[in-house]
């Protein structure tokens, strides 16, 4: 185990922003980790870093958490229950439960990050979160290197949301996900609108997981940019859930604002429909800007440091709020 010295971040992290960090570790076991954690206390965790905006060097140690393994622990007739280590490739997981023939996560297809931080914020795509297959999640607490377990209700799912994201921030490290999945009676979620048009462009009447995860990753690929090609988070900001009171009049003076019920009295709202309204889809400033296919993303077309696409982000809440009266909150993890 050796720690390297003014590591680049640039290709840790999806954004691409280039920070360094002064000390850097890469640990592929768990026991290499918790051996680190005996000594280290002041830490900065780095897995797939897929929805976090870097905005300047890190001055503790950064750990980046590479373990992988991939384990049954049981089956019956209908469900097989795996553990997945934190550093698998989520999307590779994806793929190769397919090729398995396991059902439950074909929806969340081409999601970047990794196995390991999909709990953090409840990833979720065209009507599908990672909490509906989630049975537990295993950790290691940092102050005591002691292993800790969550059953799927201690984690306080909510939308991109659970306790990892508030009471256990910086407090634990997330070293393994178990998952119950299915084996066959598999149970489709095609009624996102996007994926029904799709499978029907495609005459598919009875689709196979494959088929829905390939017409999952063809809807991304068309509007998400491709975090290899474009630095970028998936979407920067969450939908905002506003009073119906609130939207009957926003509906008044924009006739197309599209909305989601959430409750008898709250509404959800797409962000990415507010920030395009707003005049800020596919602008560009210098080196970062708003993605042209999809507004709710923010971009890094090359060196944009943290600091510019923050302040962008702030701009843009500042609009809103001017604009439609909505407070827009940030779903990436801005590290200040
Ligand atoms: N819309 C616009 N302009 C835009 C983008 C969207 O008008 O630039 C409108 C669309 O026309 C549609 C509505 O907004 O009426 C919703 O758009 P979409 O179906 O693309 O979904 P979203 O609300 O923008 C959410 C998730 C995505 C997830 C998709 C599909 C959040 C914050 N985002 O986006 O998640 O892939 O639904 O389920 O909930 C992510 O979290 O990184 C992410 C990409």
């Amino acid at each position: 185990m050796q720690i390297s010295e003014n590591i680049s971040l640039k290709k840790y992290n999806t954004f691409g922003i280039d920070v360094n960090a002064k000390r850097f570790i890469a640990v592929t076991s768990f026991y290499e980790l918790q051996e680190v954690l005996k000594t280290e206390k002041d830490v900065f965790l780095l897995s797939g870093g897929s929805n976090m905006l870097l905005t300047k060097d890190i001055d503790q140690l950064v750990i980046h958490i590479n373990i992988k393994g991939i384990s049954i622990d049981s089956e019956d007739e209908n469900h097989v229950y795996l553990t997945v280590n934190a550093g698998e490739d989520w999307h590779e997981f994806v793929i190769w439960c397919i090729s398995q023939d396991y059902g439950g996560i074909e929806n969340l297809s081409l999601i970047p990050g990794n196995v390991g931080t999909c709990p953090i914020q409840n990833i979720g795509a065209y009507g599908v979160e990672v909490k509906d297959v989630i049975t537990k999640v295993q950790a290691l607490e940092i102050d005591t290197s002691k292993k800790l377990e969550f059953s799927n209700s201690a984690c306080q799912f909510g939308y991109r949301n659970s306790i990892f994201k508030n009471e256990l921030k910086g407090k634990v490290v997330l070293t393994s996900v178990s998952f119950k999945l299915t084996k066959n009676a598999h149970q489709l979620n095609t009624s996102y609108g996007a994926i029904e048009t799709e499978l029907q462009d495609q005459n598919i009447t009875v689709p196979t997981l494959e088929d829905v995860s390939n017409a999952v990753i063809k809807i991304r690929q068309s509007k998400l940019p491709d975090p290899k090609q474009i630095g970028n988070s998936g979407s920067f900001f969450k939908n905002p859930v506003i009073s119906s009171e609130h939207f009957n009049k926003l509906q008044k003076k924009y006739s197309k604002i599209p909305s989601y019920k959430v409750s008898d009295d709250e509404i959800k709202v797409p962000a990415g429909w507010l920030i395009e309204t707003a005049g800020f889809k596919g602008k560009r400033f210098g080196d970062f800007g708003v993605h042209e296919k999809q507004a709710l993303v923010l971009v890094n077309y090359g060196n944009a440091s943290g600091k510019d696409i923050f302040e962008l982000a702030q701009k843009i809440q500042e609009v809103i709020l001017k604009t439609f009266d909505i407070t827009l909150e940030i779903e990436v993890n801005v590290i200040p």
